[in-house]
């Protein structure tokens, strides 16, 4: 496995790659990597000849009061987790690399980033879609790997694939959840013993309105006002958003035919969770 900080190193590397037929499958992460992001790893080594995955935290895509100096780091073990994983290069830039002095350009997903969590993080998804974007120039991938968890976040990738023309497949791989049925994120790292039993209640109130759903309720805002209730039996957990929309549009939709995206974040103490079921086509 090679480590390559160059943006230049590895578009070359790309391009080798794709004179020599060799499909490359790509997974973009900030680092602090856990079995999610190794699930998105092993997808990329099963449908792709070369893997790459880029460790870069995005200063752009935090806001000024959130957690991008303490957002965990940990790239000597993430190297070795992904050597394991048999990945072929590990792209780790730095903040000069991919944004050089006065580099002043913004990709922004009109419309759909200010809902969900773009309406409680102001500007966070512009600096989702600009660093994706530029990875996918960088990388130059035939297949891109993201998460279901951060439903949001693909939903908007996907778009801007579509309206930008990227020659790149988005795979989304389903959620990788603790044995409590609490989502995988490198931000659970931040909770307590206390909190991180409090976090479940995200997972718990998501199968509440799974359970409701699965007996042919169809009531967006019936299913909704459960999954609230179950939240609210842990005081000590804020709820952000809960809502069930279009999964693509992420539009609120009052009736849940059509596999709706239920999504839910709430904070744990200071630290923001974000969850999500796609509930189950009716036909
Ligand atoms: O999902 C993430 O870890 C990040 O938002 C991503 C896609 C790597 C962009 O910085």
């Amino acid at each position: 496995m090679q480590i390559i900080s160059s943006s230049t190193e590895i578009t070359a590397i790309s391009q080798k790659a794709c004179s020599a037929q060799q499909r490359i499958g790509f997974v973009p992460t900030m680092g602090a990597l856990h079995a999610g992001h190794i699930s998105l790893v092993r997808a990329a080594r099963a449908q792709s000849d070369i893997v790459m995955v880029s460790i870069f935290v995005n200063p752009l895509q935090f806001g000024p009061k959130e957690d991008f100096s303490k957002y965990p780091r940990a790239l000597e073990r993430d190297c070795a987790l992904l050597a394991a994983e048999k990945v072929d290069y590990v792209f780790t830039p730095s903040v000069e690399e991919i944004y050089p002095q006065g580099a002043s350009t913004w990709v922004t997903v009109e419309g759909i980033t200010d809902r969900l969590d773009g309406r409680s993080r102001p500007d966070h998804f512009r600096g989702v879609s600009t660093v994706v974007a530029k990875l996918f120039h960088i990388v130059q991938p035939d297949l891109a790997f993201f998460g279901q968890k951060d439903a949001a976040q693909a939903a908007i990738i996907q778009k801007m694939v579509r309206d930008l023309n990227f020659d790149v497949r988005i795979v989304v791989c389903p959620i990788v959840r603790e044995p409590d049925g609490l989502a995988m994120s490198s931000r659970n790292a931040y909770l307590d013993a206390t909190q991180r039993k409090q976090a479940t209640v995200l997972y718990r109130a998501l199968m509440r309105v799974q359970t409701l759903a699965d007996q042919g309720e169809r009531d967006s805002g019936k299913l909704l006002a459960e999954g609230k209730q179950v939240i609210a039996e842990e005081p000590a957990v804020r709820l952000d958003y809960f809502e069930i929309v279009d999964r693509n549009t992420l539009e609120p939709v009052a009736e849940t035919s059509g596999g709706a995206l239920v999504a839910v974040a709430a904070y744990v103490g200071e630290t923001r969770l974000i969850d999500n079921i796609v509930l189950p086509d009716p036909e």
